[in-house]
C-alpha cells in the first residue's frame, strides 16, 4: 500500500498516475468533500490561488535554475497551463456570481517549507525544491479526485477530473527532473523523507472546507 515511488517515470496513463499518487501515505479525511462542498466560493478561491502560485512557482524555478536547458523547456509550457488553470477557476467563480476575494495563508505549504534543507549543498537544495513541488501537485491531484468523486453536482465533478489529470502530469515531471539531474537513489531517499513528512502534516492539519489543502 506504502509502494510510492516508480524509478522511472515514462508518459503513463492517468488511471496508473492517479493510483500511483494514492500512496500518500495518508489520504484525505472524506469529511473533507463535504465540506468543501458547502463552501464552494472559498473552495474556489483558494484553489485559484493554488493555481496562480504553481505558475509563479515555475517561473522562479526556471529564473533560479536557467542553466538547466531541460527544466527550463518542461517548466516554460506549465507555466502557461497553471496560468490557464488560475483563468478556469476565475472564470467559474464569476459564472456563479462570486468573488475571487483574497489570498488566504497557506498552512500546508508554510508547514512543507520548514522540511526544506536550507543549509546544505546546492544539489540538495534544488533536490528540495522540485520535490516540494512534486509533493504539492501529488496532494492536490489526491484532493481534487476527492471532489471529482464525491461532489454530488456532476458539472463540478467533471470540473475538478480535469485538474486532477492535469496536475498528476506535473507531479511526474517534477519528479522526472530530480532524477534527470541528480542521482536516482539520492532522489528516492529524500522522497520517501518528503512523503513521510507531509503524512505529519496531514495529519495535525485542520480539516477545512474552505482550504485546498
Ligand atoms: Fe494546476
Ligand atoms: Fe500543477
Amino acid at each position: 500500500m506504502l509502494a510510492i515511488y516508480r524509478p522511472k517515470f515514462a508518459p503513463m496513463e492517468t488511471t496508473s498516475a492517479v493510483k500511483n499518487i494514492l500512496g500518500l501515505h495518508l489520504p484525505t479525511d472524506p469529511r473533507w468533500v463535504d465540506l468543501a462542498a458547502i463552501s464552494l466560493e472559498d473552495i474556489l478561491t483558494d484553489h485559484a490561488y493554488c493555481e496562480q502560485k504553481a505558475a509563479t512557482s515555475c517561473i522562479s524555478l526556471i529564473q533560479r535554475y536557467s542553466d538547466k536547458e531541460k527544466l527550463v523547456n518542461e517548466l516554460s509550457p506549465i507555466v502557461t497551463e497553471e496560468w490557464g488553470h488560475f483563468r478556469l477557476v476565475l472564470a467559474e467563480l464569476q459564472k456563479r456570481n462570486l468573488k475571487l476575494g483574497k489570498q488566504r495563508k497557506d498552512d500546508y505549504v508554510n508547514e512543507l517549507m520548514k522540511f526544506e534543507q536550507k543549509g546544505g549543498s546546492v544539489e540538495d537544495r534544488f533536490l528540495d525544491k522540485l520535490l516540494i513541488f512534486a509533493l504539492i501537485e501529488a496532494r492536490s491531484c489526491e484532493r481534487f479526485k476527492r471532489l471529482s468523486e464525491g461532489l454530488d453536482d456532476e458539472y463540478l465533478r467533471n470540473f475538478y477530473r480535469r485538474f486532477m489529470e492535469s496536475e498528476a502530469g506535473h507531479y511526474h515531471l517534477f519528479i522526472e527532473l530530480a532524477e534527470t539531474y541528480i542521482d536516482k537513489n539520492k532522489v528516492r531517499k529524500r522522497w520517501s523523507e518528503w512523503l513521510e513528512y507531509e503524512a505529519g502534516i496531514m495529519e495535525k492539519l485542520e480539516i477545512r472546507g474552505d482550504r485546498m489543502h
